[in-house]
């Protein structure tokens, strides 16, 4: 369960003396040394406010921070927040500030802080577009995941942020913009948390109970494809990967209803709940970080949580195909052939490669079930993306540029980068085999290991607009920042949202 660290978040008009609280924010702009004419009615001139502007000291860096007392009657602090330069400012930055000012007034413990919106002197987005990056961000930056540990600090807490926007504002669209921040940061917040959640509690048995709560909560159908089931339809490539384990396979099928006259997206989700890579099995260091191997499935069940709270007016179908990835006397061995749902059959030259299996029968199934006007498939596929990328984007592998425009579209309103490979005609050659229609792993010495994951999983899209995200580095990473604490990100929610939402009839 995530921490709650911080109570609500409200937009109210900025009356003069209609504010107070115990936090303060002043966003400046580098270069700027005025209290902008707008906070006027909020701040008392001269005084230590403006002796700390005046002195140069505070340059305004973004997200960097400092904090003034005795600056005015109705405020005990104002916190000085850094946004950089003006002409560099843009959403995603905005989403950092706003988190390490949240994240100031958590650690402070402080009942309210006041923020202003609009930015003073920056209106490239509208401030009812700042408004839902700014509750976005705030709840997303002060997420802490609830380890199983006895401290936990129940006073370490921030009670409430308030935007404080001009008096004229229309209030029902600010409420809407609130409203749209909060329910995105909470669909984050609950891949976070799934994906947080260690391998011995995160069965494929636990990850189906949690999607069929959600369902009932959030209003979208859950059904499960148990292994009979799967059996019976052909399912070889993910059952081949669950033959391992003792935990049973699940094969979760979601269907949300937008509006029946409008397109359907289909998801698919990585559910790999412990990748130990098989019988090829993985070296031990850092083995731990694969209880996030099923990130992707995290993140169709955040963007599924989502859509009704959002009165998103597409129709959205998904599958989570959900299963460990054991070695044992029944796993699958290298050499092994499977037959896929599609009738592919598919020769297991390394049990590691195991995502590209099941989501082979993931694509497959939404694709024939449902001929969906764009399918999506999210996963930790290769660890070469990190090589490629790093932990700063998500590589995408695609067979429809009008769906990789939609994509960038998205990525720019959410702040979730991608960038897309190549799959050149020699690509798709190296995943060919001997035995079998398909290898699950390219040539030894042909490099481009995301690209052979993309060229592979192209196989099983049925002529479908198709695109892989490749997420292996974006959904954690030990590195703190403002609004994606270290560990699980919750990558993927705020993009495929951004992106389904780009397919509602106007
Ligand atoms: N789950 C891993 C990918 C991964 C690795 C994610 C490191 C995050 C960090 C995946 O199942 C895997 O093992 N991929 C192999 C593929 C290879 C055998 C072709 C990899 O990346 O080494
Ligand atoms: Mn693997
Ligand atoms: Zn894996």
């Amino acid at each position: 369960m995530a921490l709650d660290t911080l109570g609500e978040v409200i937009a109210r008009p900025r009356e003069a003396g209609s504010l107070r609280g115990d936090l303060l924010v002043l966003p400046l702009l580098k270069g700027s040394k005025e209290i902008p004419e707008d906070l006027a009615g909020l701040l008392e001139r001269g005084g230590p406010l403006q002796h700390l502007l005046d002195s140069g000291d505070f340059k305004g860096d973004l997200n960097k921070t400092a904090i003034v007392y005795g600056a005015g009657e109705t405020f005990s602090r104002v916190l000085v927040l850094g946004l950089g330069e003006a002409s560099a400012l843009d959403g995603e930055k905005l989403r950092q500030a706003v988190a390490t000012a949240a994240r100031v007034g958590r650690d402070l413990s402080c009942k309210e802080m006041v923020f202003p919106l609009p930015i003073p002197g920056w209106n490239a987005l509208s401030a009812i577009a700042q408004a839902e990056i700014a509750t976005e961000a705030a709840l997303l930056g002060t997420y802490e995941f609830d380890a199983a540990k006895a401290k936990s600090d129940p006073q370490r807490r921030l009670g409430r942020l308030v935007l404080a926007v001009p008096p004229q504002s229309d209030s029902a669209e600010l409420d809407r913009a609130v409203t749209r921040g909060r329910v995105r940061a909470r669909g984050t917040n609950l891949a976070r948390d799934l994906a947080h959640t260690p391998g011995n509690l995160m069965t494929p048995t636990h990850l189906a109970d949690r999607a069929h709560a959600l369902g009932e909560e959030s209003g979208f159908e859950v059904r499960v494809i148990e292994r009979e089931e799967a059996e019976r339809l052909g399912m070889g490539a993910f059952l081949g990967v669950a033959q391992g384990s003792d935990q049973p396979p699940k094969f979760i099928v979601l269907e949300y209803r937008g509006d029946a006259s409008a397109p359907t997206v289909g998801l698919v989700g990585k559910g790999i709940t412990f990748d130990t890579g098989g019988i090829s099995l993985k070296p031990g260091p850092k083995m731990d970080e694969m209880k996030y191997d099923m990130c992707g499935a995290a993140a169709v069940l955040g963007t599924m949580s989502s859509l009704r709270d959002l009165g998103v007016k597409v129709n959205v179908v998904a599958a989570i195909p959900a299963t460990e990835n054991m070695p044992g006397p029944r796993a699958t061995k290298p050499g092994d052939v499977h037959t896929s749902f599609s009738g592919k059959t598919i020769e297991v030259l390394n049990t590691d490669a195991e995502g590209r299996l099941v989501l082979a029968d993931g694509l497959s199934y939404i694709a024939r079930q449902y001929r969906p006007d764009a399918l999506i498939d999210i996963a930790t596929l290769t660890g070469a993306v990190i090589i490629a990328l790093g932990h700063y984007g998500a590589a995408v592998l695609s067979n429809d540029d009008a769906l990789c425009e939609r994509i960038q579209a998205a990525s720019a309103r959410s702040g979730e980068r991608t960038w897309r490979l190549p799959i050149w005609e020699e690509y798709p050659e190296h995943m060919k085999s001997p035995f079998a229609d398909l290898k699950n792993i390219a040539d030894g010495n042909a490099g481009a290991g995301t690209i052979a994951g993309g060229a592979f999983l192209a196989e099983f899209v049925e002529g479908r607009p198709w695109a892989h995200l490749d997420i292996a580095g974006t959904a954690w990473w030990d590195k703190d920042r403002p609004h994606i604490p270290k560990g699980a990100s919750g990558y993927g929610v705020r993009l495929l949202l951004d992106l389904i939402e780009s397919y509602a009839p106007r």
